[in-house]
């Protein structure tokens, strides 16, 4: 599970189903007997923590680390010997790291399945998984929907997944961001050539607000910048605030993957269109699906 094209539709409408499943009824103790494998090697609150949560909550088990320092890392192992190792002791695992490519190798090198949790800045299949989990919950159809896609488009690893997969749903989709961080054209190439969407890109977010049906915000990537000077050019770039959410229409879904900064301020939470800590739950139940689906006890 390294690029969310891994998934074909019909994975992902079963992914869904069962998710829903578990939102609803819980889960008896299907994975008992097996282990999760957790290799965080860059921070993480939400994806790794609904890992885990979605493990036990099945009735497995997990080990693992989020703190490099306490393990051979530090003692300049490669990311291949460690994974290899990881995988011996577990039945599945999941991965996060800062390099781009780093699940794929992994996956070259256990004799498990690997899940990208995040590499560096190119993908983040699973939370696409949720993120569209929790649209089709809240829309009759992802096709056709405006998504309006603002800050930073660039690093941003969860716009890189979920526009592929938008995009292949059928949904039309509006760019928002600097000019510095603009989309790569490596994902915008895939859109126009493989699912012939073609992208808008905008740089006013108070007007591309006005035709939304959701609008993903997302962080400016602090830690993937060159330099401090270069992250203070465009910090704070954009921020929905009670303004901008007035110019909205009254079914727009507000999304982040968090966590966040300054780009949605607090007095919008009360908001109902500000659905991100649903966002953030439904990252449970879409993980438990994946879960029991890769290790088997689901089909
Ligand atoms: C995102 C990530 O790590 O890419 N967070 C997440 O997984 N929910 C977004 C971010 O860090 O800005």
């Amino acid at each position: 599970m390294i690029s969310i094209s891994d998934f074909s539709s019909k994975e992902c409408d079963r992914i869904f189903e069962l998710a829903s499943e578990y939102k609803q009824n819980g889960a008896e103790n299907e994975c008992s007997g097996k282990i999760l494998g957790s290799a965080f090697f860059e921070p993480s609150t939400r994806t790794m923590l609904s890992f885990h949560s979605a493990m036990q909550r099945l009735g497995g088990n997990v080990l693992g680390f989020s703190d490099t320092s306490t393990t051979s890392v530090k003692k300049g192992e490669c990311l291949a010997d460690t994974m290899r190792t990881l995988a011996a002791y577990c039945d599945l695992m999941v991965i996060r790291h800062p390099n781009e490519g780093s699940a794929k190798l992994s996956s070259e090198f256990a004799s498990v399945p690997v899940i990208n949790a995040g590499d560096g800045g190119r993908e983040h299949p699973t939370q696409t998984l949720l993120d569209l989990f929790t649209i089709k919950e809240n829309k009759d159809s992802v096709k056709g929907l405006n998504v309006v896609l603002c800050g930073d488009l660039k690093y941003g690893r969860t716009v890189h997944s979920l526009a592929m997969a938008l995009a292949g749903m059928g949904a039309d989709i509006t760019c928002v961001s600097p000019p510095e961080l603009k989309m790569p054209e490596s994902v915008t190439t895939c859109l126009e050539r493989k699912h012939k969407v073609s992208v808008v890109e905008e740089n006013e977010l108070s007007s591309a607000v006005k035709d939304a049906d959701v609008l993903y915000m997302t962080r400016i990537q602090k830690e993937r910048f060159g330099s401090p000077e270069e992250y203070a050019k465009v910090k704070d770039c954009y921020v929905v605030n009670k303004e901008i959410m007035s110019k909205a229409n009254e079914n727009m879904l507000l999304m982040h993957p968090l966590p966040r900064v300054n780009e949605i301020s607090l007095d919008v939470d009360s908001d109902k269109r500000a659905i991100f800590f649903e966002q953030a739950l439904n990252g449970v139940f879409v993980r438990m699906a994946l879960i029991s689906l890769i290790l088997g006890v689901r089909d």
